[in-house]
């Protein structure tokens, strides 16, 4: 195969507070012959998400740091070009996390075979993929059931409206959160939301007591801050919390103070579970099997907001941080 120049975004400088586009920069590369043994991929589909945020900061998290000057790393689903590898050939999709660039060269391990006969194949990235499986290891994590009241923050987004819509599939009253009209909308028409409400309109916890007057039973935390204060006040005794995200935080300079009615965790004997989505890989399987009936029956939609070119991908990854997205924001590369 002729050499194959591939293009790619680099993490320049880490950023303070909300990213820049200075913090990022398009770069070209060439790609070496391809090696025995390895696959040769080019990416259709990039995610980008808000825990890359995080990555973008100096010392060490759940996942190492971004490294400066290079290739920023991250999901994406892509058709095989070339392979040297068994099991592996021309046009076979697969997810990796190879994302950031239009090319690479991986070995099988690095990557995970998908259906193309499921359309969009983006879909592998959003309510089949990352953020579907985080919202179904949230819903397992504090075994949500029917008859829950659930409440979930973030909800119009990726991980969000597939907890609403799979918490409704498993016969919960569900309520949402999220920053516009629009999405309020989206939420209680097409997701089969109960009731849902604009956090940016009014108090979240007078909005909340609204939705919910006897309280609630479950809090899915996508954004953390003053959403969780407001949480902790709402849940009934043994509640429950999934503490996915908080990304009413990750841009912060400073950490901010925690809840100031954090007793209610001893008043009401609730529970807070932490959740990291690398710990449910081995249930992929599971989770493909039964999100993906749902979405091929029809009981489950995959919400996405698509931008063009992998020149477009840092605006749409500072656009998560402006809610610029509905549903799960992709960046189509090619
Ligand atoms: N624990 C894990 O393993 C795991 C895995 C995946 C994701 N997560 C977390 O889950 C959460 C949702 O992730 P996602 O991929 O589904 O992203 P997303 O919700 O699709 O996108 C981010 C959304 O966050 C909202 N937002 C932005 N700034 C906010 C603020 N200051 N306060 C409140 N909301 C704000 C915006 O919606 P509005 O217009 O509604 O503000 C935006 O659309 C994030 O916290 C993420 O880190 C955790």
């Amino acid at each position: 195969m002729s050499q194959i120049t591939s293009r790619e975004i680099r993490l320049a400088s880490r950023p303070k507070g909300i990213p820049t586009a200075d913090n990022f920069t398009l770069a070209q590369t060439e790609l070496e012959p391809l090696p025995e043994q390895q696959v040769l991929v080019r990416n259709l589909f990039m995610s980008v998400d808000p825990y890359m945020r995080g990555r973008m900061n100096e010392g060490k998290s759940y996942v190492p740091p971004f490294e400066l000057g290079q290739p920023l790393e991250g999901g994406a689903v892509g058709e095989v070009i070339e392979s040297r590898a068994k099991g592996f050939k021309p046009g076979d999709a697969v997810v990796s996390n190879y994302g950031w660039r239009e090319y690479f060269i991986a070995s099988p391990k690095e990557l995970h075979p998908v259906s193309r006969e499921i359309q969009p194949l983006s879909v592998w990235l959003g309510a089949l993929g990352m953020t579907g499986l985080t919202a179904w290891a949230g819903l397992q994590l504090v075994e949500v059931k029917a008859g829950d009241v659930i409440y979930i923050s973030g909800a119009a987004g990726a991980v969000g409206n597939v907890a609403g819509q799979l918490a409704k599939l498993r016969g919960c009253r569900v309520l949402g959160s999220a920053g516009s009209a629009e999405k309020v909308r989206f939420l209680r028409a097409e997701c089969g939301f109960d009731s849902a409400f604009n956090y940016k309109a009014g108090p979240v916890r007078e909005q909340l007591k609204l939705a919910a007057p006897d309280g609630i039973d479950v809090y899915f935390d996508n954004v953390g801050g003053g959403t969780l204060e407001a949480a902790l006040s709402t849940l009934r005794v043994h509640g429950r919390i999934i503490a996915c995200g908080g990304i009413s935080g990750y841009n912060e300079e400073k950490p901010r103070p925690g809840p100031s009615n954090l007793m209610n965790m001893v008043a009401k004997r609730l529970t807070m579970k932490g959740l990291i989505v690398l710990d449910w890989l081995h249930r992929r399987g599971e989770f493909e099997k039964e999100v993906g009936g749902y979405f091929r029956s029809g009981k489950l939609k995959n919400k996405e907001t698509v931008v063009n070119g992998i020149e477009q991908a840092t605006g749409a990854f500072i656009g998560l941080f402006q809610g610029q997205n509905v549903g799960k924001m992709v960046v189509k590369v090619a």
